[in-house]
């Protein structure tokens, strides 16, 4: 049943998110042609868009305006594309394909590649301070800061720093769960915070989202680690089997593949209580903690 609400509704935000990247990326006619087609390269086509969906389906808890609500959700894919693309350089994981197609410093260059991320990660933030995200400026002052918090030193790049470093340090589970936390869970768990600053819920009524959040994250980088070992590159659109060769500390490393997936799977229903206090208006927020164990990419 769940399942029925959750594939109209990711087709639906894949759409939406592909033509709001077609007008904001439109390629102009001078020598930064080749930035726009890197950063179009890498933020159209392509991604399971779970990040803007999670915004959507947040903002559509306390009924945000549509518009409203895609444009923060394309605000945080620019910050997650911007991720990808670095975390795909030689000089982090050094991946060749993404998403199915060649990674951006492949299909263009490693300087392209670098300033293509570093102007989505500067395009997330203007779309957010833009007064068409919300007419309040205390709300969109809430937004900058908290994607600033969880893509900074505090959140996703402090995320990624312990995890190259999870290559050569013999790190322990309560330090991976860290690792992922900051790494993956910080921008997921912006998503729903989103969502409740959108929706004017006082912090202090955000406990249960940011809980849910909190969950889902950590299960969605656990069933990342797992689709690294047993999943299909021809599924995920992206090399597997990079993390064991790294010799990288992982959920899976450190538990193997079943009490990974357990965990995984008590962590979305962990998730999934935490909306207890909702009606079916939360209904897609319990399909997606569904689907983040069951996907095959
Ligand atoms: C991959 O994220 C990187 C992680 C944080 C695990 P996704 O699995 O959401 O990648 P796309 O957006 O679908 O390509
Ligand atoms: C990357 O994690 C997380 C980011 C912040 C980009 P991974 O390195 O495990 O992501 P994949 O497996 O390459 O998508
Ligand atoms: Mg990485
Ligand atoms: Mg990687
Ligand atoms: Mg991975």
């Amino acid at each position: 049943m769940r399942q029925l609400t959750l594939k109209p509704a990711m087709e639906k935000v894949a759409v939406e998110i592909d033509r709001h990247f077609d007008l904001l990326l439109e390629v102009p006619d001078d020598a930064r042609r080749v930035l726009y087609e890197a950063m179009r390269h890498a933020a159209i086509g392509g991604g399971k868009r779970l990040r803007p969906l999670l915004v959507c389906a947040a903002c559509d808890l306390f009924h945000v305006d549509r518009d409203a609500a895609m444009r923060v959700a394309v605000a945080i894919e620019c910050i997650h594309v911007y991720s990808l693309i670095h975390d795909d350089l030689p000089c982090m994981d050094d991946d060749d394909i993404r998403r199915g197609k060649p990674t951006v410093h492949k299909a263009f260059d490693e300087a392209a590649a670098v300033l293509a991320g570093d102007a989505l990660h500067a395009v997330a933030f203007e779309i957010l301070a833009d007064e068409a995200t919300s007419a309040d400026p205390f709300v969109r002052i809430e937004l900058v800061a908290e994607l600033a918090r969880a893509s900074g030193p505090g959140g996703m790049a402090g995320g990624q720093m312990m995890d190259l470093a999870a290559e050569t340090e013999s790190f322990d589970l309560s330090t991976v769960t860290r690792l992922q936390q900051l790494k993956t869970g910080a921008l997921i768990g912006f998503c729903l915070e989103a969502g409740a600053i959108m929706g004017r819920v006082p912090p202090e009524g955000r406990g249960r989202l940011r809980g849910y959040a909190r969950d889902i994250g950590l299960a969605f980088q656990i069933v990342d680690d797992i689709l690294d070992v047993e999943g299909d590159a021809g599924a995920t659109g992206k090399a597997v089997g990079k993390d064991a060769a790294a010799g990288k500390a992982t959920f899976v490393s450190l538990l193997g593949v079943d009490r990974a997936r357990q965990q995984a799977e008590m962590l979305v229903s962990q998730a999934v209580s935490h909306l207890s206090n909702f009606g079916a208006e939360a209904d897609l927020l319990r399909a997606v903690a569904d689907y983040i164990i069951e996907r095959d990419r």
